[in-house]
This record gives C-alpha cells, sequence and structure tokens, in this order.
C-alpha cells in the first residue's frame, strides 16, 4: 500500500532537482505522475528515473498553448488530478543596478506567470480534496543581495497559496506553500556559485551547518500532497535547515 495509490500528480518542472525527487517519490507511493520541463533528453531521462508510473510531456510553463497542450493530454489519459505541484522555477543573480528587463521577464514570466496559469488551468481537473503545493523561497524571507527579482516572485507565490486556499475551500481543495532553504541541485548549484563570488555569501548555508537534498523537500511534498495533512491549508511549510527559523 502506498501513501498515494491511485491518485494523479502533476510535476512541472520535474526533469532535475526538487521536481524530480518529488516525482520519484510520489511514483514510489503509488501515484500517476506526469512531469514536465522544457528539455526533452532530460525529461526523457526524468520519466526514465520514475519508473513505469511517470508520463513526460515536453512543455515550458511559461507558454499558455503549452499549458493548453499538457491539461490536454492529463484529460485524455486521466480525466482528473489529485495533486499538482507548481515547482518549475529559475533564478539569476541581479543585484539592483544591474537588472536587466531579460533577467526580469525570465523570472517572472517562468515563476509567479507560469505558477498562476498552471494552477488556473489545472482547476477543472482537480478532485475534491485535491493538494495543490506552490514552491517558494527561502530567499523570499532573508533578504539576499543580488535575488531581488527571484526573491519577490517567492513572496509572491506564498502570498498565492493563502488566496487560493481561502478560494478552493468550498472545493475541499487544499492550497499550500512549500518552502526549500539551499538545497543541492543543478539550478541552485550555478546560482550559488554567483554568491559565492561575492563577499556577502554567508559563511555557512544553514544553522544544520549543510544544504539539503532534495528527497527532503520531496518527504515534506508527500506529506502535503497526501492524506496525513488534510486539516492544513493556506501554510507553508519550511525545509531549510532552521535558515528563516532560528
Ligand atoms: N534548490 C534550491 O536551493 C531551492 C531553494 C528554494 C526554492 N527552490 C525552488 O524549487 C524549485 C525547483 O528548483 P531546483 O533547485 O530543483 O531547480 P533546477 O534544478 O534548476 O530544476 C528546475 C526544473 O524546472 C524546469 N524548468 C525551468 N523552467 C521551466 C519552464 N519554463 N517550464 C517548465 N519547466 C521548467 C527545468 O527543466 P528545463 O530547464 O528543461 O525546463 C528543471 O527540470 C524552483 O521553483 C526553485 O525556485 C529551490
Amino acid at each position: 500500500m502506498g501513501q498515494l495509490d491511485d491518485k494523479t500528480a502533476l510535476v512541472t518542472g520535474a526533469s532535475t532537482g526538487i521536481g524530480l525527487a518529488i516525482a520519484r517519490r510520489f511514483a514510489a507511493e503509488g501515484a500517476t505522475v506526469y512531469l514536465t520541463g522544457r528539455r526533452k533528453t532530460e525529461l526523457d531521462a526524468a520519466v526514465e528515473a520514475v519508473g513505469g508510473r511517470g508520463i513526460g510531456i515536453q512543455s515550458d510553463v511559461s507558454k499558455l498553448d503549452d499549458l493548453d497542450r499538457v491539461f490536454a493530454e492529463i484529460t485524455e489519459r486521466s480525466g482528473r488530478l489529485d495533486i499538482v505541484v507548481a515547482n518549475a522555477g529559475v533564478g539569476g543573480f541581479a543585484p539592483l543596478g544591474k537588472i536587466t528587463e531579460e533577467e526580469y521577464e525570465r523570472t517572472t514570466s517562468i515563476n509567479l506567470k507560469g505558477t498562476v496559469f498552471t494552477v488556473q488551468k489545472a482547476l477543472p481537473l482537480l478532485s475534491s480534496g485535491a493538494s495543490v503545493i506552490l514552491l517558494s523561497s527561502s530567499a523570499a524571507l532573508l533578504g539576499v543581495p543580488g535575488l531581488g527579482v527571484y526573491a519577490a516572485t517567492k513572496a509572491a507565490i506564498r502570498s498565492l497559496a493563502r488566496t487560493w486556499a481561502a478560494e478552493l475551500t468550498d472545493r475541499g481543495i487544499r492550497v499550500n506553500a512549500l518552502t526549500p532553504g539551499p538545497v543541492v541541485t543543478p539550478g541552485a548549484d550555478e546560482l550559488r556559485a554567483a554568491l559565492l563570488q561575492t563577499d556577502q555569501a554567508p559563511a555557512a548555508p544553514t544553522p544544520l551547518g549543510r544544504l539539503g537534498h532534495p528527497d527532503e523537500v520531496a518527504a515534506t511534498a508527500l506529506y502535503l500532497a497526501g492524506d496525513q495533512s488534510s486539516f492544513t491549508t493556506g501554510a507553508e511549510l519550511y525545509v531549510d535547515g532552521g535558515a528563516t527559523q532560528l
């Protein structure tokens, strides 16, 4: 018996990092998992890693036509969704004074617009009792130099979790924010390398003295996705080694 037997889940941005760890964990607990991402080779490898319960749909969350294609395929194959993890996200190092329009557009269109329209377009498919999980970031609370635009999108994500949780109570749908601190992934490793070039990088990555592992975030995603968290909505759960708390 898995914790997510007979459930259908969508994890956006699931070809690497945290999204891949979540997709693997959900599938191991019995869910059928749709994975998305833009790069075909990485997505195919992720579907292979997830095993027989993984289905890849190559797509970009910032393109509404792509999202329509994703939900049309899920409708045709599964007819419903019980879990949506809006995970696809990017971050660039851009201190005030060096923010380009291109970087602003890239970050907001994937992190914010992508999340808004992923969840909005998922609505008709969401079952009663469904769980929606939005990926925020400890950067939203910490004031990390160089991460202003990224952090602002992630603060917005936390706010959306509250509003949508309130809007969806009548359908029995729960919406929560999941907030990682620094976790070892391809995207974050690149960003951390840029931060380490500055003299403002923290001495220790977290109060626990280490970076997190994607599986540690996936464990909390599993809690939020399933019945163990049935009385939790509009909340924010931190998986950050104490970074925002101590
Ligand atoms: N790792 C951390 O330290 C950390 C901390 C706090 C919050 N987070 C958040 O956690 C989430 C996952 O981050 P991560 O560290 O696992 O990043 P990652 O290793 O860079 O993985 C990001 C995934 O999202 C996909 N993606 C990016 N843009 C996309 C788009 N427009 N449409 C669809 N898929 C897209 C990427 O594949 P393609 O490039 O092929 O599309 C990749 O599979 C993000 O929202 C991030 O902000 C991470």
